[in-house]
């Protein structure tokens, strides 16, 4: 399912705050339809690569391209119009509201109706009301998430939180999803679980993805047919097949070398 075509590229870019580099001279390509994870110890910089996809940092050097263009001065908003969705390390939905209204937030982006329609509730209003609740539907569907539409997002079990954050990413129809540890304080079962959905949904929707992640086993599976990009102290350490990447000295080193707490793994 993937072209030749790379959807985003990452031209030598660099990131520096303050006296650290979080990233360093990063050269990477993402093919359409491709599913690449992305790994490393913490603080490696991989949610800094997020936030300069997405427009939420500039790079200090080089240049981002989405789908040919430079995203250079391009706000989050305008990226997310341009196609590109993610979800966050720390959970950002909206607590009070319900799993429905988090979802329908992102579609409600672009409505085709006046406030006025929607108030005096013409025709014209309701049927594309209707038409949102199918779309919502649908999306809370693909995420498992169909029993529990008029729950607060609050509420929900932790792990069923990130499913919610990926529905949402998804209202806004991305070309490319950004999903940031997506399995963080998952089980086992809720592994297993969610590498089938994010299966279903990269086949489905054929996004194109990056998964940030620090549960081996999610990021191996999901990526047995593709490659992992390996980021250590800000610089890409190795790119290549789950198989190479386990394999890898530089790797293992890295990862044998830091004090990591989480997931022990
Ligand atoms: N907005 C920021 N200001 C200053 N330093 C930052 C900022 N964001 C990240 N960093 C630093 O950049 C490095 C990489 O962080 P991050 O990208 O979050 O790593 P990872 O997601 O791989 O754990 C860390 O040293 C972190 O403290
Ligand atoms: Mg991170």
């Amino acid at each position: 399912m993937t072209t030749s075509d790379p959807i985003l590229t990452l031209d030598n870019v660099t990131v520096q705050f303050g006296g650290v580099r979080a990233v360093r001279n990063v050269n990477f390509s993402l093919q359409k339809g491709e599913l690449v994870g992305l790994i490393g110890p913490n603080g490696a910089g991989k949610t800094t690569i997020f936030n300069l996809i997405t427009g939420s940092i500039a790079p200090s050097e080089g240049q981002i391209f989405f789908n040919g263009k430079s995203i250079k001065g391009k706000r989050v908003d305008e990226l997310c119009h341009w196609g590109i969705s993610r979800t966050f390390q720390n959970i950002r939905l909206f607590p009070q509201m319900t799993v429905f209204e988090n979802v329908a937030l992102g579609l409600h982006s672009r409505p085709h109706y006046s406030v006025f329609e929607a108030f005096i509730r013409t025709p014209r209003a309701l049927k594309a009301e209707k038409e949102l609740a199918h779309q919502v539907l649908d999306l809370l569907k693909m995420v498992g998430l169909q029993d529990y539409v008029k729950q607060k997002a609050g509420i929900l079990p932790y792990g069923l939180q990130r499913r919610l954050e990926i529905a949402r990413a998804m209202a806004t129809h991305p070309e490319l999803l950004l999903l940031d540890e997506p399995a963080a304080g998952m089980n086992e079962d809720e592994c297993h679980e969610l590498i089938q959905m994010i299966r279903n949904i990269h086949e489905s929707k054929q996004y194109s993805i990056i998964l940030i992640e620090h549960h081996m086993n999610v990021v191996m599976e999901l990526c047995r047919d593709s490659r992992i990009m390996v980021l250590n102290l800000g610089e890409v350490l190795a790119v290549g097949s789950p198989a190479e990447i386990q394999s890898d000295a530089k790797v293992l080193s890295a990862y044998l070398g830091s004090k990591r707490g989480r997931n022990g793994k």
